[in-house]
C-alpha cells in the first residue's frame, strides 16, 4: 500500500522521521536526554547513554506517578481503562482520578501485609483490572512486580516463586475463558504445598472475579476487596532510582531454567512511552487495545505501561476472541470505538477461519492503526487482517521486539515509513540491527543472518535476576561487541527486515516462547524416558507446534505416550501440550552424543531425503529407522 492511500493524519511526515533517525544516530546523548523529558522525574538523569548503572543515572523517579499523578490535573475526568467484561452488558470504567484512587488502596494494602520497597510481589489473575491495579501499586511503593502468566502448571508457578523469592501473591477465585472456569487460586494452592519450603510468600490477596466460594487459608490468605475499601485513598510514591528494578518477567530461553528478565525504571519507561507514540501514532483520544495477557511482556508494555505514560484509554477485554459467538471481537471494537488495535497472527489465523462476513456485519472504522507482535506473520494474514478488519484504511505496524528489548525494535511508523506485507520493516530511530554471518563478521547489503543489535537502547533488560552471568553469556557473549537477539532475518534491497525465527531452540507456539530444554527436562522427570529431544514444526494455527521424540527405557509401559504428555503439561502448562509425541529406539546422535535437532525436525515433516552427509553421526542407520517409523499427518 502506498502512504498516501491511507486518509488520516498521522503525527510523524516521512521527512520528521529521517531527522530523528539522523539525530538518534549523530547525536544518540541529546536525542535521549531529550527523551527523558517524557518522564516527570524527581530528580533529573545526569546522563542519557547506558553505564554500568544501566541507563540514566543519577535520575530519580516512580513509576506510578508517571502513569497517574502527573496526568490528574489535566486528565483526571478521562477515561485511563475502560474494562469490558465478558458479559457484553457489563463495562467499568475507571478516570485517571479513579485508577489513581485505586491504586493508592492497593498500594496502601501492600505496605499494610508488610510489603518493603524492594521486595518481590506475584501477580497471578486473568484478565481484569485489578492486574494493572496491582501493577501500578507495586510501583508505587517500589516493590517489584512478577506476573504469572495463568496458563502456568503448579510447578511453573512454584519455580518462579521460589526465584523471585516473592513475599505476597495476588491471584483471583477463578477466571473464566468462554464458558470455562480457570481455577487460579487452586492452582497457586497446589503451587505453595509443592515448594512450601522454598518460598518467601507470606500472604495471599484473592480477588473475586466470579461468585465461587474457595478455600482460604487462616492467617496467609484474605479477600482483596473488604481491605482495599478500607485502605486510604492517598499513598505517597516511593522515588526509586532509574536503575532500580520495575519488575521480572519470566521467559524462557535455550536453557531448561525459566529466566528471570529484569526490567528497570527509567530506561524502561522512557522506551514504553517512545515506542508507544511513535509506533501506535499514539494521538489525543485513542483507545488503544493489545490483545496479549499482562502476563506476558506485551501486555506490561503496551497493555499497561505505554498508553498510561502517554495519558491513553486502555481498553481491557476479559474474554476470548469467539465467545459468545464469532466476532465478539469485532462487536468489542465497534462498541468501543477502538482506534489502535494490537494483536497477535495467531489471533488472527483463528479469526480468517471464521470468514470475512462475520468482520462484515461490524462497523470497524474507528480503527486507524493495526499491530501485531509474536511471531512472524505471513503475507495472507498480513492481507487478510489488513483489508477485512482496517478496509485498507489504516496503518499496519508489523512489529519485532521481545521480552528483554522492553519494547519494539524494529516497525514501521505510521504515515513515515512504507509498510511491505509481512516485514516488520525498519528499525525505530536510534535502533541498530546488524546481521551476522555464524562467525560473527557483519553483512551488509540485502543479506541474511544472525540478528544482533549494535549498542544499547533504554529498554534493555538490566540483567536477569539471580543469574548475572547467565546474561552475560546469553546476550552478550555470543557474538561479542553485540546484543544477540536469539532471531534471524533477512535483510532486502530497501534495508527491511523479514524476521525468519528463532535460530537457537526456542519454541514459539501461539507467540508464546517454550525452550526446547524446557520441555526435554520436564519429560527427564518421567523415569520410563531414557532420553527425550524437542523440537518445532510449522503449524497452520499456533505457527509452530511441538513435536517430542521420547526414548523409552527398558521394560517402559505401554502408556509411555500419555506419560509424556502428563510431565509436560504438569511441569511447563498446558500451552506445551505437543502436537504429537513419537516413541522411538534412539536419537540421531553426534559421536558426542549431541541429538541433531536438524535431522529431528526434517523427519517430523515428513521428509524422506536430502538429509545431507549423515557419516559424522554415531549410528548413521537411526534416520532411515525414523523414518520407516513416524507416519506424519497429511
Ligand atoms: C518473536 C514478544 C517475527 C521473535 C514481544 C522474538 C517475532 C520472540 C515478532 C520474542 C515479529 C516477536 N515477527 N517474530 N513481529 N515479534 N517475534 O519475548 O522470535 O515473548 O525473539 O516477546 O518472538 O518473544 P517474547
Amino acid at each position: 500500500m502506498s502512504l498516501s492511500s491511507q486518509p488520516h493524519t498521522f503525527r510523524l511526515s516521512p521527512a520528521d522521521y529521517g531527522h530523528l533517525v539522523e539525530q538518534a544516530t549523530v547525536a544518540p546523548e541529546q536525542y535521549w536526554a531529550r527523551e527523558s523529558t517524557r518522564l516527570t522525574w524527581s530528580t533529573n538523569p545526569s546522563q542519557a547513554h547506558c553505564t554500568k548503572d544501566g541507563w540514566f543515572p543519577g535520575g530519580v523517579l516512580n513509576a506510578s506517578v508517571n502513569c497517574l499523578d502527573r496526568h490528574l490535573e489535566k486528565r483526571g475526568d478521562q477515561h485511563a481503562l475502560v474494562w469490558q467484561a465478558e458479559e457484553t452488558d457489563r463495562v467499568v470504567t475507571f478516570t485517571y482520578r479513579t485508577l489513581h484512587e485505586r491504586v493508592c488502596r492497593m498500594a496502601n494494602v501492600l505496605r499494610q501485609q508488610g510489603v518493603q520497597t524492594g521486595d518481590r510481589v506475584a501477580i497471578h489473575l486473568p484478565s481484569v483490572p485489578e492486574g494493572l491495579i496491582a501493577m501500578l501499586a507495586c510501583a508505587r511503593i517500589g516493590a517489584i512486580h512478577v506476573v504469572l502468566f495463568g496458563g502456568f502448571s503448579p510447578e511453573a508457578i512454584a519455580d518462579r516463586l521460589a526465584d523471585s523469592g516473592a513475599v505476597l501473591v495476588i491471584t483471583a477465585n477463578m477466571g473464566r475463558r468462554g464458558p470455562k472456569r480457570i481455577p487460579f487460586k487452586t492452582t497457586l494452592d497446589a503451587a505453595l504445598d509443592l515448594r512450601l519450603e522454598a518460598l518467601a510468600v507470606r500472604h495471599v490477596l484473592v480477588v473475586s472475579v466470579t461468585q465461587d466460594d474457595v478455600d482460604l487459608t487462616t492467617g496467609r490468605d484474605m479477600w482483596l476487596t473488604p481491605l482495599l475499601n478500607e485502605a486510604p485513598a492517598d499513598c505517597a510514591a516511593q522515588d526509586m532510582p532509574a536503575s532500580a528494578p520495575l519488575f521480572l518477567l519470566y521467559t524462557s530461553g535455550s536453557t531448561g531454567k525459566p529466566k528471570g528478565i529484569v526490567h528497570g525504571t527509567g530506561g524502561y519507561l522512557v522506551w514504553a512511552s517512545y515506542t508507544h507514540e511513535l509506533v501506535f501514532d499514539h494521538q489525543e483520544g485513542d483507545i488503544f487495545w493489545c490483545t496479549a495477557d499482562i502476563g506476558w511482556i506485551t501486555g506490561h508494555t503496551y497493555g499497561v505501561y505505554g498508553p498510561l505514560l502517554n495519558g491513553g484509554t486502555i481498553l481491557l477485554f476479559e474474554g476470548m476472541p469467539s465467545y459468545p459467538g464469532p466476532g465478539r471481537w469485532w462487536s468489542v471494537i465497534q462498541d468501543h470505538k477502538v482506534t489502535t488495535f494490537y494483536t497477535s497472527p495467531t489471533a488472527i489465523r483463528a479469526l480468517m477461519r471464521e470468514g470475512d462476513e462475520v468482520v462484515q456485519r461490524h462497523d470497524l472504522s474507528s480503527l486507524r492503526v493495526l499491530g501485531t507482535v509474536g511471531e512472524p506473520i505471513s503475507q495472507e494474514a498480513w492481507s487478510w487482517f489488513n483489508d477485512h478488519v482496517g478496509g485498507g484504511r489504516c496503518a499496519f505496524v508489523d512489529t519485532w521486539w521481545q521480552t528483554e528489548s522492553g519494547g519494539i525494535m524494529i516497525s514501521p511508523v505510521p504515515g513515515a515509513v512504507r509498510e511491505k506485507p509481512a516485514s516488520a520493516t525498519l528499525p525505530l530511530p536510534g535502533v541498530h540491527p546488524v546481521l551476522l554471518d555464524e562467525r560473527g563478521a557483519p553483512k551488509e547489503g540485502a543479506t541474511e543472518g544472525v540478528l544482533c543489535l549494535r549498542g544499547s537502547w533504554p529498554g534493555r533488560a538490566l540483567t536477569i535476576w539471580n543469574d548475572a552471568a547467565l546474561f552475560e553469556r546469553t546476550y552478550l557473549q555470543p557474538y561479542p561487541g553485540y546484543y544477540f537477539t536469539g532471531d534471524g532475518a533477512r535483510r532486502d534491497e530497501d534495508g527491511y527486515y523479514w524476521i525468519t525465527g528463532r535460530v537457537d531452540d526456542v519454541i514459539n507456539v501461539s507467540g508464546h516462547r517454550i525452550g526446547s530444554a524446557e520441555i526435554e527436562d520436564a519429560l527427564a522427570t518421567e523415569l520410563a524416558i531414557a532420553e527425550s529431544a524437542a523440537i518445532g514444526v510449522p503449524h497452520d494455527l499456533k505457527g509452530q507446534g511441538i513435536v517430542v521424540y521420547v526414548v523409552p527405557r527398558d521394560n517402559a509401559p505401554e502408556d509411555l505416550h500419555v506419560r509424556a504428555a502428563k510431565a509436560i503439561t504438569s511441569k511447563v502448562g498446558r500451552y506445551a501440550a505437543p502436537e504429537r509425541i513419537h516413541v522411538v529406539p534412539d536419537l540421531p546422535k553426534t559421536r558426542s552424543g549431541k541429538s541433531v535437532r536438524r535431522l529431528l525436525r526434517k523427519i517430523a515433516c515428513g521428509e524422506t531425503e536430502g538429509f545431507g552427509d549423515l557419516s559424522t553421526l554415531a549410528d548413521p542407520e537411526i534416520v532411515a529407522t525414523l523414518i520407516a517409523l513416524i507416519q506424519v499427518p497429511k
